[in-house]
């Protein structure tokens, strides 16, 4: 019914007819609703026309209110009656309702100012009641591989709040780029967050595209993407990926690397430069006291800007050669005591799960830093499967399920010859509806550990946000549904059904300007030979 997406737990029609917003309609903001009102009447009000003033005499109006007795992120939207209403069991409650509101006057309402000014609203008279499957819905964007300025991020904050999704996870450094600035060690963004060329096309026929790119966040502008964040329920996850994908760090510090094995190849002192190229580097940090102490610096700025509870420390695809080829690195590991460098990895992390559990916040990595032992409070990101989620939470750990066979939305989403992604594994629309975040192998105590699930947009292969929308969309809008709804398992699930309520979707969609992939494939200008997606020819390789 009304095509809502995601699809709310509950509906129901109290009236035949419909419910009239027009210039004389009130917004009334109750106690804790006021960023709520002032949500509505930045994005609906300007859609609409309607001024939505707070106070005024006529009949029609809309309520917002906190009501504790709804769960914390539940609404409910009460339309049938005079008495218009939004109550949430917190303020994001109310606000997902708010979101729901939107939906429910149609596209327009998505659009920055009204096609047709003076024209009345009408709503249904229903009412909606409804709340999420988990508290964990959410999106990764990895800025690093390819930067996105400050506004595109703000229009991604924009379009995860209408998918009702919570949690960004914000992939900030890796081997090609470092994206956050750090007061103290001002290099990492000076000269970690350029690179000098960047390599496309397929492995097996590489081609460079000779233009310098980079960019960084300054820290205003992680406060601002922060608070705009925070406006729209979201919690902002920072990622400063260690130990591994840390070579834009190294080519701005030369001693956090391994430097007497790069001495001994040839690179006078340790010196790197900001990787050009895609893969896993096989350059990793050093494990001295001094890149801890030299990463607590970055960590304490990180913790100053980014509130959330949760902060994500990488630990993924760390290769170890370097470890095992430096002296320096085997002293070091004979001195700790450990085995061998999966302990060493182990350590590295445990260290920062102590720093930051001392901190007050908690730790949250790959699914790489089971390997070797996982710190005490540590929560995992499954990404290689669900082996590593199911593990972690067998032994009582929390994890985020984001295995890379279904929610992984770099991958390509047809095999068709027009798609422009090169990237050989293809995940569906229906792959990532059919997702279920909960591994049934799980027993009830084990499964309360899934925190939620997140789909990950790595953008190795989408330089600029035309091209991570058509990657993002409609999968997210899929990936919406099965975090925030109470779908059923897998192969029950009404793929055919939601393909239907996204024709009306994808009208919303349109209305913000979102360059998604059409049911019936790309578009002219989305097939465009661009840096990154050459056309494929032939069967797509695997990347
Ligand atoms: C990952 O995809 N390397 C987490």
């Amino acid at each position: 019914m009304m095509d809502l997406i995601p699809a709310p737990l509950r509906v129901t029609r109290d009236r035949r007819g419909l419910a009239r917003l027009d210039a004389d309609t009130r917004l009334e903001a109750g106690p804790g609703t006021e960023g709520v009102a002032r949500w509505l009447r930045a994005t609906v009000g300007a859609a609409t026309g309607l001024p939505l003033p707070g106070h005024g005499d006529g009949e029609s109006r809309i309520r917002l209110a906190v009501d504790p007795a709804l769960p914390p992120e539940g609404y409910r939207l009460a339309l049938g009656g005079p008495d218009r209403l939004i109550a949430g069991g917190s303020a994001a409650g109310v606000f997902w309702g708010a979101q729901t509101l939107r939906q429910l006057l149609g596209p327009d309402a998505f659009r920055r100012a009204p096609v047709r000014p003076g024209r009345h609203w009408e709503l249904p008279k229903i009412t909606v009641e409804d709340e999420p499957r988990f508290r964990w819905r959410g999106l990764l964007l990895d800025v690093a591989r390819h930067f996105m300025p400050k506004e595109g991020v703000l229009r991604y904050l924009d379009l995860m709040a209408a998918h009702k999704l919570n949690v960004f996870h914000f992939h900030l450094t890796d081997d090609q780029g470092w994206r956050v600035e750090i007061l103290r060690h001002p290099r990492l963004t000076a000269i970690g967050s350029w690179r000098s060329r960047t390599k496309f096309g397929h492995r097996a026929s590489p081609l460079w595209d000779e233009r310098p790119h980079g960019g960084f966040y300054t820290q205003d502008d992680i406060r601002e993407i922060v608070a705009y964040a925070a406006e729209r329920h979201i919690t902002v996850v920072p990622e400063i990926d260690v130990p591994g994908h840390s070579q834009a760090a190294i080519a701005a510090y030369p001693e956090l690397g391994n430097t007497d094995v790069l001495s001994a190849r040839g690179r006078e002192g340790g010196a790197l430069s900001v990787w050009d190229t895609w893969g896993i580097s096989p350059h990793v940090l050093a494990p001295t006291e001094d890149t801890l102490r030299f990463y607590e610096g970055v960590f304490e700025e990180v913790l100053e800007l980014f509130p959330s509870e949760f902060v994500h420390v990488g630990g993924d695809e760390c290769l170890k050669d370097e470890w095992r080829a430096s002296p320096a690195a085997q002293a070091r590991r004979r001195e700790l005591g450990l085995a061998d460098e999966d302990e060493l990895q182990s350590w590295f992390i445990g260290h920062f799960d102590r720093w930051l559990s001392a901190r007050g916040r908690r730790l949250i990595g790959w699914d790489e830093i089971l390997e070797g032992g996982l710190a005490p409070g540590a929560a995992v990101s499954s990404w290689r499967g669900r082996s590593g989620g199911i593990a972690a939470a067998r032994a009582g750990h929390d994890v985020v399920m984001c295995p890379e066979q279904q929610v992984y939305l770099d991958h390509r989403q047809h095999d068709g010859p027009d798609e422009p992604v090169p990237i050989g594994y293809v995940r569906t629309l229906e792959d990532v509806y059919r997702f279920e975040p909960v591994p049934p192998e799980l027993t009830p105590a084990q499964a309360r550990h899934v925190l939620g699930a997140q789909a990950n947009l790595w953008t190795e292969a989408t330089e600029d946000h035309t091209r991570v929308d058509y990657q993002a969309f409609p999968r997210l809008a899929a990936f919406a549904e099965v975090v925030w709804s109470g779908l059923p398992a897998p192969a029950e699930r009404d793929v055919a059904g939601f393909e239907r309520r996204m024709a009306a979707h994808y009208g919303r969609l349109d209305a913000v300007g979102v360059g998604y992939r059409p049911p019936s494939g790309p578009r002219p200008w989305q097939r465009r030979p661009g840096v990154l997606g050459r056309p494929i020819d032939g069967p797509p390789p695997n990347r």
